[in-house]
Order: structure tokens, then C-alpha cells, then sequence
């Protein structure tokens, strides 16, 4: 089966699937490298968004901070625009097939193609080196693999990732037979890597241990603005994307997010203006664009049941379609059947 197959024959759209991992609030790097094209894909689309709530886990966790989050990332999904009406939306946990695809994948993984992972290296030197964060990728792989996606849209810092999971899907597709639809990851040209505000050179991320480094999509309007306020800056006054200048044109980036204007324009814009200018715009736009996400994600929050019959639906469409992946896989692999 090739990549350019179309793999959901019944509808004859391509098959996308996505995750983000509830370890901490949504902040806008989210959005900017995966939220904002799901958002687009959605309608061209078959699309399956899972909270990657067993991946959590590979990071000690408080049970109690796990489920709210999970439900937290399963909101702002919908909050940011993602409707279930349109697409698959689930909790990873509720569907068991994702973990026993894993585990005929990881029989399939070398040890080398695991330690090679950028991630690991980078998680391994601050969290405890379990098995957990050792095999992350390969139930990466199966949450992709399970659901035949054609598409991942991703920030650029899962493309590793995607590429074993390229690896895997053509691996099992040579020793048994074709099987997996190899997917193809979707990074976006700009917001693919959006970088911390404090430490320019380093990635934003929802746990990051300074709150004043990332944006969050639930912050309020003062913490947007006082965080960007506060955004380092790099030396020069001119406003323009500069690779040798990582603070000005992480500020750029979030401003064309938060706009979807073209970069020229923006360029254009703030030609002759200064850092404060620059700055106190940004705030506006991205309070702007984050006031109706975040009205929608409260009212979501106060009602529970609408979300929690979302996420039901969504896991029983979501199983369905594992299983027939996997009763593919065992029959492929040599597993008797159950008997009935
Ligand atoms: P996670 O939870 O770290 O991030 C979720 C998504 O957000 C993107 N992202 C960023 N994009 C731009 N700039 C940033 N600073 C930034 N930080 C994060 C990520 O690239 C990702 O698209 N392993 C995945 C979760 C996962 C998954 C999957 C994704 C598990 N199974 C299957 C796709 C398909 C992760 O840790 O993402």
C-alpha cells in the first residue's frame, strides 16, 4: 500500500492523525505548529485527534493534574476550533489497540533506532531514564500506524519521530506483506518551531519550569501582555526575520499567528518602529486571537457531560477502526484467532 493511497475508501478523503500530550497547559507553540493546521486540514480531511494521555505518563505525573489535563487539552481542542462534528476527537487510554500495536512494533525496533532520538537524549538528562521514555516513539508510531493515516500534521520537532514511524510502517510492510499506509508528516513553512520567550534559542514548551517562557492559551489578557512585554530581545533595533537575531523573529513569527498575514506585509509594517511598538501590537493581535478560544473553552469546562460525550463517542469510532487495523496485524503476524 502506498502513500499516496488514499486509505479511508468510504469517504475517499486522506486519513490524518494527530496528539498532543496533556503534561501541562496548551501554549501557543501548540497551536502555531499542529492546532492551527488541524484546524485547516479538518475540512478537507478525515481527521482523528487524540489527547496522548499514555504518553504522559513516560514523565512521572499526579494522577490528579493527568486528568485534568487531559480533559484541559480535549477542551482547547474544541475551544481552538476543531469540531467533533467533523473529526474523531478521543483520550489515547480508551482506545487499548494503540498499546498492542506498540508492542509488535517495538519487536520490530532496534535499540539504536530508540537512542538516537533527539527527545530522549533531551528527556533522558532531565527525568528519570525509564523503559517509558525509552520506547516513546514506537507508540507514537502505533498511534499514527492504527488508524492508516496518510497524513501527521506536526511541529518540526516530531519529525524524527515520523520518520521511524516511516521506518516501522515499511518494515512490517516487507517482512509480512503490505499493510500500513507509510504517512507522510505535514510541518508547517512558518509557527513550526516556536521558541521560548526568555530563552530565544531554546524551543517553547508547556513545561517549561519558567511560566514566563511560554505563552499559554488560557493565560489572560495581562499575562499575554505582560509576557510579551518582558520577551527578551536581541542587540540591533531593526525589525526583520534574521536568523542571527532568534528573539526578533520569534516575535515576527507569533505576530504572523496570531494575523495570518504575510511576512512581507508584517516586514513592511514594522519597518522604522521599535522593540515597544512591536511588542505592544503583538499583545493586541494575540489577545485578540485568543479571547474567543478561550470563551469557548470555558464554556466547555462548565459543561462537563457534552464534553465527556464527545470523548466517548470519539473512542468508540476511534476503536472500531483500530480494530480492524489490528485484527489485520495479529492474523499478519501469526497470532491464532480468538476462539469464539
Ligand atoms: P507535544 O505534546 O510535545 O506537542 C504537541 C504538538 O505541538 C507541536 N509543538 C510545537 N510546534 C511549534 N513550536 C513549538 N515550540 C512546539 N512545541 C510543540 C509538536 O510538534 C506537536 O505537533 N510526541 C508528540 C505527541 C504525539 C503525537 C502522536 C503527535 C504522540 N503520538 C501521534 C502526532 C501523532 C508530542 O510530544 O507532542
Amino acid at each position: 500500500m502506498s502513500n499516496q493511497e488514499s486509505s479511508n475508501t468510504a469517504t475517499n478523503k486522506k486519513v490524518i492523525l494527530s496528539g498532543m500530550q496533556p503534561t501541562g497547559r496548551l501554549m501557543i507553540g501548540n497551536y502555531a505548529g499542529a492546532l492551527r493546521n488541524w484546524n485547516a486540514l479538518q475540512h478537507t480531511h478525515d481527521c482523528l485527534f487524540c489527547v496522548v494521555d499514555m504518553h504522559a505518563i513516560t514523565v512521572r505525573q499526579k494522577p490528579a493534574d493527568l486528568r485534568r489535563t487531559s480533559l484541559d487539552v480535549a477542551a482547547l481542542y474544541i475551544a481552538s476550533g476543531i469540531d467533533p462534528e467533523k473529526s474523531v476527537i478521543f483520550l489515547q487510554s480508551h482506545v487499548p489497540q494503540h498499546a498492542e500495536l506498540a508492542w509488535v512494533l517495538t519487536c520490530l525496533t532496534y535499540m539504536g533506532e530508540c537512542s538516537r532520538m533527539t527527545q530522549f537524549k533531551e528527556k533522558s538528562e532531565k527525568h528519570s531514564e525509564t523503559v517509558g521514555l525509552f520506547t516513546y516513539p514506537i507508540l507514537m508510531a502505533a498511534d499514527i500506524l492504527i488508524y492508516q493515516a496518510d497524513l501527521v500534521p506536526v511541529g518540526a520537532d516530531q519529525k524524527q519521530h515520523l520518520e521511524l514511524t516511516r521506518n516501522l510502517a515499511e518494515r512490517f510492510n516487507h517482512y509480512y506483506s503490505d499493510t500500513f499506509v507509510v504517512p507522510d508528516p505535514y510541518i508547517p513553512p512558518d509557527g513550526h518551531r516556536i521558541m521560548s520567550l526568555q530563552e530565544p534559542d531554546k524551543k517553547m514548551s508547556k513545561s517549561d519550569s519558567n511560566q514566563k517562557s511560554t505563552l499559554f492559551l488560557t493565560d489572560s489578557p495581562d499575562e499575554i501582555r505582560n509576557k510579551i512585554k518582558r520577551a527578551v530581545t536581541d542587540s540591533g533595533t531593526e525589525i526583520r526575520m534574521d536568523e542571527a537575531r532568534p528573539a526578533v523573529s520569534n516575535l515576527l513569527t507569533l505576530y504572523q499567528i496570531a494575523t495570518s498575514k504575510p511576512m512581507a506585509d508584517i516586514e513592511a509594517h514594522f519597518a522604522g518602529k521599535n522593540y515597544a511598538e512591536l511588542k505592544s501590537e503583538l499583545a493586541d493581535a494575540m489577545i485578540a486571537l485568543l479571547e474567543p478560544v478561550q470563551a469557548e473553552y470555558n464554556r466547555l469546562m462548565d459543561d462537563k457531560t457534552y464534553l465527556e460525550q464527545i470523548l466517548k463517542d470519539g473512542a468508540e469510532a476511534a476503536r472500531r477502526r483500530a480494530h480492524k487495523t489490528l485484527r489485520k496485524v495479529y492474523k499478519k503476524t501469526g497470532f491464532v484467532p480468538a476462539f469464539s
